[in-house]
């Protein structure tokens, strides 16, 4: 469902990882508590110094990825016995909203639960459906939407996952918000995958122009990971870039670079442009 497009400038998106928020590494669906409310704190302290719109997505971690791929839930629809393997992954991300949810409220910010599988429809893989006009209007009273990657109907195969790294910049393009600011557990995007090789260099700028030069290897995640890590991110923030969308990925396992980069900083990670 497309609404009319209107510039957004006071709208940010963003996407806090999963790996940050939750203890994605050791593969189990646990939260980190410590990172969340730091984080909900500088959301917190950001919006009351700009007095920005927020549209926030987090990641699933652990909470999505295990149960989704237990299921084959990233594979479509083929078997009786995934069915029961949609809501169970569902109820796990649920739980994982509330405590985002609720650690944004208890930082004074006015945080609003939105479950994208209740209105959303993907067609392999891609959103074709949001109901972004209810998602203005809550914006609009005021409310910070916190929404997720989540399991959706597919009307190519039946089922499918939405990643929070699609429907970030999603949001972002369809109601023209002025940046998008994907948040992860390393700097930025490195040369080659940083937790793996030690000598990876940060790259500071991608453009569809030198993303061929720059990147030597891009992979998935060190956790497990349906939906395709650091290279799913930068190819759809390309895509974001060619429509006219800023992205930059920054490392929100720092104290303060969320709050800088909420505030106005640029170039505090990999910024993604046009040219
Ligand atoms: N060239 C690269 N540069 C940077 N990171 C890379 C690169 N290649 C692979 N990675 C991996 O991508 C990971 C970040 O992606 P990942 O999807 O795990 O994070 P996330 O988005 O925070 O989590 P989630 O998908 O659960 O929300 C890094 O931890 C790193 O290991
Ligand atoms: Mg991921």
């Amino acid at each position: 469902m497309e609404i009319p497009l209107k510039p957004n400038d006071d709208l940010i998106v963003i996407k806090l990882g999963g790996s940050v928020i939750t203890r994605k590494k050791d593969d189990t669906p646990e939260l980190n508590e410590k990172n969340l409310r730091r984080l909900a704190g500088e959301i917190a302290d950001a919006l009351a110094e700009n007095g920005k719109r927020l549209f926030i997505v987090h990641g699933a971690g652990p909470f999505g990825h295990i149960f989704a791929k237990r299921y084959n839930l990233h594979l479509g629809l083929s078997d009786e016995k995934q069915i029961e393997g949609i809501g169970i992954t569902h109820r796990w991300m649920q739980l994982l909203n509330y405590e985002v949810v609720k650690a944004l409220q208890e930082a004074g910010v006015k945080a609003m639960p939105f479950q994208p599988s209740a209105g959303g429809i993907l067609c392999d893989g891609k959103l074709v459906q949001f109901p972004l006009n209810v998602v203005e209007k809550f914006l609009d009273m005021g409310l910070v939407i916190v929404s997720h990657g989540d399991v959706l109907l597919d009307n190519r195969t039946g089922i499918g996952i939405l990643s929070g790294d699609h429907l970030a910049p999603y949001v972002a393009h369809n109601l023209r918000a002025s940046r998008l600011i994907l948040g992860t557990d390393v700097d930025g995007v490195f040369t080659k995958d940083p937790n793996k090789n030690p000598d990876a260099k940060l790259i500071p700028v991608i453009t569809p122009k030198n993303i061929d030069h720059v990147v030597e290897e891009l992979t998935g995640s060190t956790g497990t990971d349906v939906t395709g890590g650091m290279a799913r991110k930068v190819l759809e923030l390309l895509d974001l870039a060619e429509k006219g969308v800023e992205s930059e990925i920054i490392n929100i396992e720092k104290p303060g670079i969320l709050y800088k980069a909420l505030t106005g900083e640029r170039g505090l990670g990999t910024i993604i442009k046009k040219d």
